[in-house]
C-alpha cells in the first residue's frame, strides 16, 4: 500500500460513520487517559492528560497555537477556554472538522478558534506564525514522521513550543508482539527516545519526557468495555459489522497493551532560536 493510500484509508476511516459513532465511547478527547485502572472513566481522564500535556508545555495565556489533527476540537476548546489561547485547529478530516465548528458554536472561548484543512505533513501556514505547535495521539498514522516534525518547527517562532503526545513502541518487540504491533500501527511506532531525538533533530531544546505507558492498558480496557456496553447505541449509528469489527480492532490494542510494549509518551521542547 501506498503512503498516499494508506493517508486516503485514515481520512476515510475518520470520515466514516464507525468514528462518528465512537464518539459515544470518546465524547471529544479522541485518546487514552491518566487512567490508573480501568474501574476509572475514560474521558476525565482524558481531559487530564491534555491539561497535563499544556502544564508540560508551559502554555501561556493568550498564546498562538496550531493544532494539528484536532479530532472534533475538545483539546481546542479546552486551550481556548481555559489557557485564553487562540487555536488554529487543523484535521484532514472533513468530517471531523465539521463536528467541531458545530459542536464549538456558543461555548466559552468559540470566537479564539479557527478550524481549517491542513495535513501534518504539508502545513500551508508561514514560517514562525505560531506560538505553539500541539498535536495528541495522531502522529501514530504518518508515514513521514520526520517531515511532519520538520512542518512543527517550521511553523512554530523562535522561542515557542512543541507539545505532543503519542502511542509509542517500547523496547524491542519480536514474534508475536511485533506482528501485534505491526497490525495495529501500519507506519509502525516511534520510542519515546525516538521523538526525543526527532525534536532535538527539528531544531527544538527538549523540556519534558514523560513516560505514559501504564495507563495505556487500562485505557484501552476501559475504552472496549465501553464500546461492548454501548454497541447498540453504537450499531444504530454504524451498523453491526462495522462496529463487531471496531470492537476486533480493540481486542488487539488490548492484547498489544498487555504485553508492555506499547507504550504512551508526553514529550514537550522549545524551538531553539538560531
Ligand atoms: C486518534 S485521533 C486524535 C484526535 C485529537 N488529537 C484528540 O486527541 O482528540 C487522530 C486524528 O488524526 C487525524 N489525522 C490523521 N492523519 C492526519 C494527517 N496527515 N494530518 C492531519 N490530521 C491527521 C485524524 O483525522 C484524527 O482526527
Amino acid at each position: 500500500m501506498s503512503d498516499n493510500d494508506f493517508q486516503a484509508e485514515i481520512t476515510a476511516r475518520y470520515d466514516a460513520p464507525m468514528y462518528r459513532a465512537m464518539l459515544e465511547v470518546w465524547g471529544d478527547q479522541i485518546h487514552p487517559g491518566l487512567l490508573e485502572s480501568d474501574d476509572e472513566e475514560l474521558y476525565p481522564a482524558a481531559v487530564k492528560a491534555t491539561t497535563r500535556l499544556a502544564e508540560l508545555a508551559d502554555i501561556q495565556r493568550g498564546s498562538h497555537v496550531l493544532e494539528t489533527a484536532c479530532g472534533v476540537g475538545g483539546t481546542a476548546r479546552l486551550l481556548a477556554r481555559d489557557f485564553d489561547c487562540h487555536v488554529t485547529a487543523t484535521n484532514i478530516s472533513k468530517g471531523q472538522l465539521e463536528t467541531a465548528n458545530e459542536w464549538t458554536q456558543g461555548k466559552p472561548g468559540a470566537e479564539r478558534i479557527t478550524y481549517a484543512f491542513a495535513n501534518f505533513e504539508e502545513l500551508g501556514y508561514d514560517d514562525a506564525s505560531f506560538d505553539v505547535y500541539w498535536c495528541q495521539d495522531a502522529l501514530l498514522f504518518s508515514t513521514a514522521r520526520s517531515t511532519a516534525m520538520a512542518e512543527a518547527a517550521r511553523v512554530v517562532k523562535p522561542g515557542g513550543t512543541v507539545a505532543i503526545t503519542d502511542l509509542t513502541v517500547v523496547g524491542e518487540p519480536t514474534g508475536e508482539t511485533a506482528d501485534l504491533m505491526a497490525g495495529i500501527s501500519k507506519p509502525g511506532f516511534w520510542s519515546m527516545e525516538g521523538y526525543v531525538a526527532a525534536l532535538d533533530e527539528a531544531g527544538f531544546d527538549l523540556m519534558t519526557a514523560e513516560d505514559w505507558t501504564r495507563h495505556v492498558l487500562p485505557s484501552f480496557l476501559r475504552i472496549r468495555a465501553d464500546m461492548i456496553a454501548k454497541k447498540d447505541q453504537l450499531i444504530a449509528i454504524a451498523g453491526p459489522d462495522e462496529v463487531e469489527d471496531t470492537i476486533a480492532r480493540y481486542h488487539h490494542w488490548c492484547d498489544a497493551a498487555a504485553t508492555g510494549h506499547l507504550g504512551w509518551a508526553a514529550v514537550t521542547g522549545r524551538k531553539r532560536e538560531t
